[in-house]
């Protein structure tokens, strides 16, 4: 099983982190292809509580050697802020276990100004980005105007290319009414870590392909969810990468031949943060319901903003969209165990749109706002499923709920998650 792709099915937060730390016990390299530390990846192992937000989940499985791809966006002073704390609590961090693609893009002080400035332009219709600065940097990537990675081998240039880089935002952000960088101090902060992460960097499209001729096995860990892809999500609603299967190939430098595995990961319900489309959204008690109080580390509150999560029922139609556009050999489901206790259980399997039924995605994301979602009912179940270890110890109701989910989806379902612990799995 040469590589692998994990890849989330919804809007994020599906629980890729915890299914990627799984995978990452049988592989030798975990490599993060797309997105920056807008991501939030929890992993829980012993008694302790990882958000990751760049490092790849393989951090904690101690023979993966962790690569973040030329597709990912880094913020450096955030990069060592993480390296640093997961340090703290004894895992190994090396420049021989994490490399960094010299080809991956920078995300500066100045991305992180352009990012709220625009939020704010935007008013009311702000997309509610994690605000790390994602959308500037990918726009001056495509742009060609964009720092990479690799420069930080020459700190001393890096911090010149920085400081004008700076300096050209400041007139945009001054002429738009915005506050300013000060371009000396975000030289001296970026130099400093300039000088750490230099000896992490390494071509590594060429050690991937290098280690796959050998036989190594690849865990392409996906951030974001397709909803929230650049070009298959709902746009303008997005961020500004590709979360999907392409993208993996694109933002690691490696060959279609080698994936055999295209693992979805998706939550037994749905949940978004930010603003956008979401038809089977649900408010009131059932959304409390969903999301928790917050009192868990797992519940429904963004793990790298802290926003409550919008919450709704599984939506089909999406999640076929969903298998289509990536191409799924499998899904994964989350959090099955969330949803003991309810006493049915719903599911969207259509829309309707003026009074017309339609079973796919609508073409166009202002239609997908307007979709009524078409609901079937499955019956719930009480018992808490946290224990349950085999497919027979899941209830009857439990298991028609992910056979039905399967039927629909056209994909096997065979691994379901049950909590948040490493040995919270049920395989069939
Ligand atoms: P990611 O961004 O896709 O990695 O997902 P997040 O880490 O942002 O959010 C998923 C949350 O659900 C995390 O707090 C996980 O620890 C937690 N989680 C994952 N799988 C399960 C599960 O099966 N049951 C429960 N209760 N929590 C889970
Ligand atoms: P993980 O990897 C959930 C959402 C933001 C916003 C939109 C654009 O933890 O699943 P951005 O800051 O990327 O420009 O924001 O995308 N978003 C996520 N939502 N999980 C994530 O990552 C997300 N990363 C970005 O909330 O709606
Ligand atoms: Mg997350």
């Amino acid at each position: 099983m040469p590589a692998t792709i994990v890849i989330g099915a919804q809007w994020g937060d599906e629980g890729k982190g915890r299914v990627a730390d799984w995978l990452a016990a049988e592989s030798d390299v975990v490599a993060r292809y797309a997105g920056g530390d807008n991501a939030g990846h929890t992993v829980y192992v012993g008694s302790t509580v990882f958000k990751l937000h760049l490092l790849p989940s393989g951090i904690l499985r101690e023979r993966a050697v962790c690569l973040l791809g030329n597709g990912t966006v880094i913020n450096p002073v955030n990069m060592l802020r993480e390296i640093e704390d997961v340090r703290a609590t004894g895992v190994e961090i090396t420049p021989e276990r994490l490399l960094i693609s010299t080809r991956a893009h920078i995300i500066t002080p100045a991305h992180i100004a352009q990012d709220a400035a625009s939020e704010k332009e935007r008013g009311a219709d702000k997309i509610g980005t994690t605000l790390r600065g994602i959308g500037p940097a990918y726009t001056d990537k495509t742009n060609r105007s964009g720092l990479r990675a690799g420069q930080m081998a020459d700190p001393e240039a890096f911090a010149d290319a920085l400081y004008k880089h700076t300096s050209a935002a400041n007139v945009r952000l001054i002429r738009d009414g915005h506050e300013p960088i000060d371009p000396q101090k975000s030289a001296e902060n970026y130099i400093d870590a300039a000088y750490k992460l230099k000896p992490y960097l390494c071509d590594t499209s060429a050690y991937l392909n290098g280690r796959l001729r050998e036989g190594a096995r690849i865990l392409c860990e996906g951030a974001q969810g397709t909803m929230l892809d650049l070009d298959h999500g709902d746009y303008p609603f997005v961020t500004s990468s590709s979360p999907t299967v392409g993208g993996a190939l694109t933002g690691l430098g490696i060959g279609a031949k080698w994936v055999d595995r295209v693992v979805g990961v998706g939550k037994a319900f749905s949940t978004r943060v930010g603003s956008g489309p979401f038809p089977t959204e649900v408010e009131g008690e059932l959304a409390t319901r969903l999301r928790g109080t917050g009192e868990n580390f797992w519940d429904e509150f963004g793990t790298t903003t802290g926003r409550p999560r919008r919450c709704g029922w599984l939506d089909i139609i999406m999640l076929k969209y969903s298998v289509d556009v990536n191409g799924f050999t499998e899904l994964v489901l989350t959090k099955l165990d969330v949803l003991s206790g309810l006493n049915a259980l719903t599911i969207g399997v259509g829309y309707e749109i003026d009074g017309t039924l339609l079973y796919a995605m609508p073409m166009t994301t202002a239609d997908q706002a307007r979709v009524k979602p078409v609901y079937e009912q499955l019956p719930g179940w009480d018992e808490p499923l946290g224990h349950a270890r085999t497919w027979s110890d899941l209830p009857e109701a439990a298991r028609a709920y992910i056979d039905r989910i399967a039927e629909l989806l056209e994909i096997p379902i065979n691994t379901v998650s049950v909590g948040p612990e490493r040995d919270q799995l049920v395989q069939r």
